[in-house]
């Protein structure tokens, strides 16, 4: 018969996790502050724009390139010869856009090769609509960066018209159900990357897989948890997505920490926090160098090869490049395999794909999605 002492153990190993733990919660703030202070002295070795190879055999979808790091990384890409797809929900923007980086450009080398396509992550029937576009082209694509992201600072919490939780919806939600939905395109161009923009904030986010809307009332909301739950989401996400694919497949998955960077991302804070914000340049990264972690896991060659490597040694979480394009390590609470498991599971549910889809479109099945018939 088992001890109470057993009984009791049993309970403590199995009780689920509310929170991170205080030591979690301090180094995670921690690495936030040592970011925040040293970014620019850890990053003093890259230059800046940050030189690419010639790109010119690479097709690349950019999710949110209309504003900040994406626009950056949209701009320099195309440069370096790069057919660059601008997934964005204000189409006139970007139109705008590549008129002015074709001004800008014409007479140094060859036009550059972008378009548009409407893509609102708020909506996961437009990101249905958008991967069925592009794969009905039946070409290939390279990279697709999962860029687009909000951080509504301040602001009380809101749901998508799909009912789920904005930031979780925008930043990890649809993200993750177009980089599914993309695969056979993604395969068709292996070797191929999803880079996804996430951030240093995922150290002090928590997941809980059963609240991912945060409204069972065990936490509270704020803006904050919002955005680092996401962000913590989408790295679990995509450990699991990375170790499902087979090296067969050819798809590399990373996910890259910008860095703190003067974009509108901060566009919901008061004024006079944003003039303050403004006036600490030293330490904020402007877009252009807050697009190098981004443009190194697009473009890097050793980074499939760093990929696989992680495979084979069954390392628990995927490629994290941090803001100084070094390799670095996601949070302790991202090596939690269980609860990435769980967030695999109810990524997949939420955004109305079955749990075999990865697997289906390896194998070159159809999956129906269920936001395909729904018409916003
Ligand atoms: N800036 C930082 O310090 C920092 C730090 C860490 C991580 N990041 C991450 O970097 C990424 C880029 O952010 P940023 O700093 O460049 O911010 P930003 O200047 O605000 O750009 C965000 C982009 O995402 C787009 N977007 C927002 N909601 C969308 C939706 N529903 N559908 C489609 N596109 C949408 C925006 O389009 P609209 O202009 O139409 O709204 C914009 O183009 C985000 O994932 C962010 O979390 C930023």
């Amino acid at each position: 018969m088992a001890s109470s002492e057993d009984t009791a153990a049993t309970v403590t190993a199995t009780a689920k996790k509310e929170a991170l733990g205080w030591m979690e919660w301090l180094r995670g703030w921690f690495y936030l502050a040592c970011e925040m202070l040293f970014q620019r002295i850890m990053a003093s070795h890259l230059q800046n724009p940050m030189p690419l190879p010639p790109l010119n055999d690479l097709t690349c979808i950019i999710t949110g390139s209309t504003s900040g790091i994406g626009r950056e990384t949209a701009r320099q890409m195309a440069e370096s010869g790069a057919h660059v797809v601008m997934a964005v929900r204000n189409t006139k923007v970007a139109h705008e856009l590549i008129r002015k980086w074709q001004d800008e450009w014409s007479g140094r080398g060859l036009p550059l090769n972008i378009e548009v396509m409407e893509l609102d992550l708020l909506s996961l029937a437009s990101v249905v609509r958008f991967s069925e576009a592009w794969n009905a082209r039946s070409g290939p694509l390279h990279v697709l960066i999962n860029n687009a992201g909000i951080f509504s600072i301040g602001e009380p919490q809101k749901f998508s018209k799909d009912g789920y939780e904005e930031h979780m919806q925008v930043n990890h939600l649809a993200p993750a159900l177009l980089s599914v939905l993309l695969l056979p395109s993604l395969i068709r161009g292996s070797p191929s990357r999803i880079v996804n923009v996430n951030s240093i904030m995922h150290q002090v986010g928590f997941v809980d897989p059963e609240d991912m809307n945060v409204v069972s009332g065990k936490r509270k909301f704020t803006s904050l948890v919002g955005y680092s739950s996401s962000k913590l989401a989408q790295v679990m996400f995509s450990s699991v997505l990375h170790k499902k694919l087979p090296a067969e497949a050819g798809v590399s998955v990373i996910c890259v920490s910008p860095g703190i960077v003067q974009t509108n991302v901060a566009r919901d804070l008061p004024s006079i926090v944003q003039a303050g914000y403004r006036l600490i340049p030293y330490f904020i990264f402007s877009a252009e160098e807050g697009s190098r972690s981004s443009l190194f896991a697009a473009s890097d060659p050793q980074i499939p090869e760093y990929c696989e490597m992680l495979k084979a040694d069954e390392w628990p979480v995927c490629a994290f490049i941090s803001q100084d394009c070094r390799p670095t390590n996601p949070s302790e609470e991202a090596h939690n395999v269980e609860t990435a498991s769980k967030v695999w599971e109810k990524t997949l549910q939420m955004v109305g794909l079955p749990l075999d889809a990865v697997e289906k479109l390896i194998e070159g099945e159809d999956v129906k999605c269920k936001y395909e018939a729904h018409v916003d």
